[in-house]
Formats: C-alpha cells, structure tokens, sequence
C-alpha cells in the first residue's frame, strides 16, 4: 500500500480553470520525490489535494489506501504536513514559539513532548534565536524556517515542501538540504517536494515527476529525466548545470562518466585529472 497516491485525480478551479488533469502519482513508504514544472504547471494545486485542502472535481486521492473524508481528516492532517509554498499562510501565532507549538498542541501532546518537539523543531531548521520574536514582522527566508519547523514539531510521516528553496539564502539551501537528510535516514520520513530549481533534484530526489500545464508529462529516476534536455526545454526546465557541463565535454570526445551529485562529478573530474597526468 502506497501513502499517497492519486488516481486519474483532476481538479478545476471555480471559473473553469482545469489546473490537474489525469494525474497519477505514488508516493511510497521512504520515498524521495520531486515534483518539477514552470510555473502555473499545478505542482501547489496538487500539495493542496494530499491533505484534503483541495477535493478532487473527479478522481480520487487515497492515503494509505484510503479516500480522504470527513472523518478522516484530522489523522489525513498528522500523517501529511504540507510546508506551503507563501509561509504567511501559515503563521499566524504571537509568537515564533507559540507558532511552532501551534501544531504540536493541537494534536493533543502532554507539555513535556510538545516542548521537546518543538525546540528539537526549532533547532533542526535554526530558529533558536528568534523564539521571541513576532513572525509576522521576520524575514521571508526567516518565516519560511518557522513554517517548516511548525510542520517538523507534528511529526508527520510524509513531509510536503511546496518549493522549499524559494527564497532562501545559499546557506539555508543548504541547511535545507541537510534537514531533508536527516529527516528522512533517522526518522524514516517520506519527503516530497516541488521546485523549478533543478540543480538541487539530483542532491535529494530519487524519483522525479515532470508536469506541465496540469499534466505529468515524464517520470522517473534523477537519471531517466535528465538524460531528456529537449523533453525538459519543452516545458521551461533544463537539465542542471553539473550533468549539463559532463555532457559539454562528452560531446568534446572527452570521455567522461555521465554523473548528477556534486560530490559524484567531483569523484568523476578528479578521477579523469589523476589518469591523464603522467
Ligand atoms: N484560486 C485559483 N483560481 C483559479 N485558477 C487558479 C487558482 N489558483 C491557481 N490557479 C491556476 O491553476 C494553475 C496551476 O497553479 P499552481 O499554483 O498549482 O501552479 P504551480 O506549479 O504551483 O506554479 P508556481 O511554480 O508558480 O508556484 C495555474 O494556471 C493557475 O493560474
Ligand atoms: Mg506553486
């Protein structure tokens, strides 16, 4: 049984807007998945149908195996967080602290957990210092942080990070990157997330789904999607840059192993420099 999966889900905004079409999507237990498509594709109209914001106008959306209901979603809201793409539609306590808390308390905890929930929370995405502070006066980069240690400190077992990156300095990139890491080797959690900054994909997806116009028009692993660059033009993305500069130099006869991660192309250009020397 798959924790989230939608089938033929399809969903029109009021004024006939059809922004999903047809979709199909599994997430499995452990999974990392991107969602990529240019804007307006309909990566946050789908988020919003994983925890019961959206109904589907026909289709189904099934979590663990079953259709989300009345009676069934306030377990549907544990299971599934969801990290919206605009943080201020999510916080709206006195304080950063409170904010975090929110979450936690309403899931009925004793005090002790919710406390510790939320300063590990709030430690994990570094917001320590501004526990105090009023989120509604923080930073966009700073909101997003406590947007998402609100959703961390409710423990769901499917994190959903509407375009996570978005905003964020090259540091909090790459805190989040590490978050999402540990998040899911010591806890288990299922992430899925959605961008349009491919470089990022290859450092935490495994699986990928390409959408445009409402539609999934490819899926598969970092390495099926980013050997399609003319599939990927075609609907405003592009292969990421470390892949892009490996295949450059292929096509220089420079033979070198196809790689995505970093720290793999480092491996590769390393590896090609120490045989070529003398
Ligand atoms: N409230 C709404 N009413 C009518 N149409 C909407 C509404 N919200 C979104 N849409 C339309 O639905 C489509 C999908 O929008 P959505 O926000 O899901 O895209 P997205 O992939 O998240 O884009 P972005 O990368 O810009 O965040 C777009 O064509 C958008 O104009
Ligand atoms: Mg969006």
């Amino acid at each position: 049984m798959h924790l989230i999966e939608t089938r033929n889900l399809t969903y029109v905004y009021p004024g006939n807007v059809t922004a999903l079409h047809d979709i199909n999507f599994i997430a499995p237990r452990k999974a990392r998945i991107a969602v990529i498509g240019s804007n307006g594709a309909g990566k946050s109209t789908l988020f919003k149908c994983f925890n019961g914001i959206f109904t589907p106008s026909s289709g189904s959306v099934l979590i663990r195996g079953e259709p989300i209901t009345k009676r069934n979603i306030r377990e549907v809201r544990k299971f599934v967080g969801i990290v919206f793409q605009n943080a201020d539609d999510q916080i709206f306590s006195p304080t950063v602290e409170q904010d975090v808390a929110f979450g936690p308390i309403n899931l009925g905890l004793d005090e002790e957990t919710i406390h510790h929930r939320v300063s590990e929370a709030m430690r994990l995405v570094g917001i320590e210092d501004l526990a105090d502070r009023v989120p509604h006066h923080l930073s966009s980069g700073e909101k997003k942080r406590v947007a998402m240690a609100g959703i961390i400190a409710m423990e769901p077992e499917v994190l959903v990070l509407d375009e996570p990156t978005a905003g964020l300095d090259p540091q909090g990139v790459r805190d989040l990157l590490d978050i999402i890491n540990s998040l899911t080797m010591k806890f288990g959690m299922t992430v899925i997330f959605s961008t349009h900054d491919v470089s990022l994909v290859p450092e935490v997806a495994e699986y990928l789904y390409v959408m445009n116009r409402g539609r999934f028009v490819a899926q598969g692993t970092v390495e099926e999607i980013f050997c399609q660059p003319e599939m990927l033009q075609s609907v405003r993305l592009d292969v990421p840059v470390l892949p892009k500069l490996i295949r450059n130099l292929q096509k220089r006869d420079i033979p070198l192993p196809m790689a995505y991660r970093f720290d793999e192309v480092e491996q590769v250009l390393y590896q090609a420099y120490r045989e070529k020397r003398p």
